[in-house]
């Protein structure tokens, strides 16, 4: 069922890579006035409100890209998810003690979502172990959690034993062998948020052995051992794209509405970086992205100057005497509306490409015997990661 869906992706996100599968701190302007003349001339006479009122409107900004991506439509559509079908479970008072409020939201809206299978269920990377606590009072069937920190087992234990939960958490990693002798066929696994290859490995182990049932929700798909991604489903291994994981962070990039004060933080940070970068590549006289590591936020506040000879000592980079830095900063200052713009060029193919990555989950499970249902669980608002995955082993 989701064999065709993934490849409509997959060919409408190989077409138009080249729009969303590069770097745009590693692009300056040149090369797009080059390649894209036309787009270019509309991204660069974009004002800033412009680009606030494309981001709110991905219908709007997929019709103004369509003379020269006319995917977007097509890719549009296909990010449409059907919301779920939620249950509405009352819990007893006191549940959502010591949760942080939005939290609490994703597990009332993550267990409504749940088919009752009268299943005991497995807790995989359960941190606190507040989902598990919802699913054995609404359930009333024996939860075994699994967690690497043992803080977060030893809290969750004493909180389930509080509320007179079956709760038994287990210390372990979920990527060992040993780890394994958890997931047994009779049985409902479920991952919420469980970074990257945290719920890969649930989903093919519980493949592998069998088990009745497993529901994710996946986050953090660039949190992966390999370098590059590893396709889980024979059609996905068959496709032409190769996802490194700087691609792999594009689906989580949301457009979120920041306050002033972290905007202006992120407009210096980002400006001296790529202020500091167009002055190495003059010294150097090379045309290719130097990458310096994270920076003490204090250290913005000396102004370009300092951030230059900071970045430049990290890089062993000798300056010469004769710089205008003033130049440089200004430079920097216009690649990052730049970068603003080609990010709101990337912003159509977020969704598809978490989609691509969802469906490659998807058709694994059904490639294994399962039938699988995907959805939303959640509105965006209480976690832009409110993707359900749901399979049950076919009889
Ligand atoms: C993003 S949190 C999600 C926690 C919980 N499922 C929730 O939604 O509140 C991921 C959890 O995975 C745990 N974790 C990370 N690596 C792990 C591993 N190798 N084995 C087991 N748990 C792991 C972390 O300690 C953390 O508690």
């Amino acid at each position: 069922m989701y064999i065709p869906l993934f490849q409509q992706l997959d060919s409408l996100l190989t077409a138009t890579r080249d729009y969303w599968q590069f770097l745009p701190f590693a692009t300056p302007p040149g090369q797009w006035q080059h390649s894209y003349p036309e787009m270019y001339q509309w991204l660069a006479q974009l004002k800033d409100d412009d680009l606030q009122l494309y981001r709110d409107d991905p219908e709007q900004l997929a019709r103004a890209l369509l003379p020269w991506i006319p995917e977007a439509k097509a890719l549009l559509a296909l990010s449409e998810l059907k919301s779920l079908p939620q249950v509405s479970r009352p819990l007893p008072r006191g549940m959502d003690a010591g949760v942080p409020g939005r939290k609490w939201q994703q597990l009332e809206a993550f267990n409504g979502a749940m088919p009752a299978l009268g299943l005991p269920w497995l807790e995989w990377c359960a941190g606190k172990g507040f989902l598990g606590r919802v699913l054995a009072a609404s359930h009333f069937m024996p939860v075994t959690s699994l967690e690497w920190q043992a803080g977060l087992c030893e809290a969750g234990q004493a909180a389930a034993h509080k509320l007179k939960l079956p709760m038994t958490f287990v210390q372990g990693d979920a990527f060992s062998a040993d780890s394994e002798q958890y997931i047994v066929p009779e049985q409902h696994a479920v991952a919420l948020h469980a970074c990257g290859d945290l719920h890969v490995s649930l989903l093919s182990r519980v493949a592998r052995k069998k088990g009745q049932a497993v529901s994710v929700s996946p986050c953090c798909y660039h949190l992966i051992r390999g370098h590059a991604y590893e396709p889980m489903s024979a059609v996905a291994r068959n496709s032409q794209l190769s996802l490194s994981k700087q691609d792999l962070k594009l689906p989580l990039q949301e457009t979120v509405t920041a306050g002033n004060r972290v905007r202006n933080l992120r407009f210096l940070e980002v400006s001296y970086r790529l202020g500091f970068d167009s002055l190495q590549r003059n010294i150097l006289g090379q045309d290719s992205y130097l990458p310096v590591p994270n920076v003490q936020k204090a250290l913005l506040n000396e102004g370009f100057e300092a951030f230059c000879r900071w970045a430049a000592g990290q890089k062993q980079l000798p300056l010469p005497g004769n710089i205008d830095f003033a130049v440089w900063q200004n430079e920097g200052e216009q690649r990052y509306h730049w970068v603003e713009r080609l990010e709101l060029v990337q912003q159509v193919f977020r969704r598809p490409l978490e989609l691509w990555l969802v469906y490659d989950r998807a058709c694994f499970m059904e490639e294994a015997g399962y039938r699988v249902s995907v959805g939303t669980f959640c509105d965006k608002p209480i976690t832009p990661r409110n993707i359900l995955i749901h399979a049950e082993r076919t009889p």
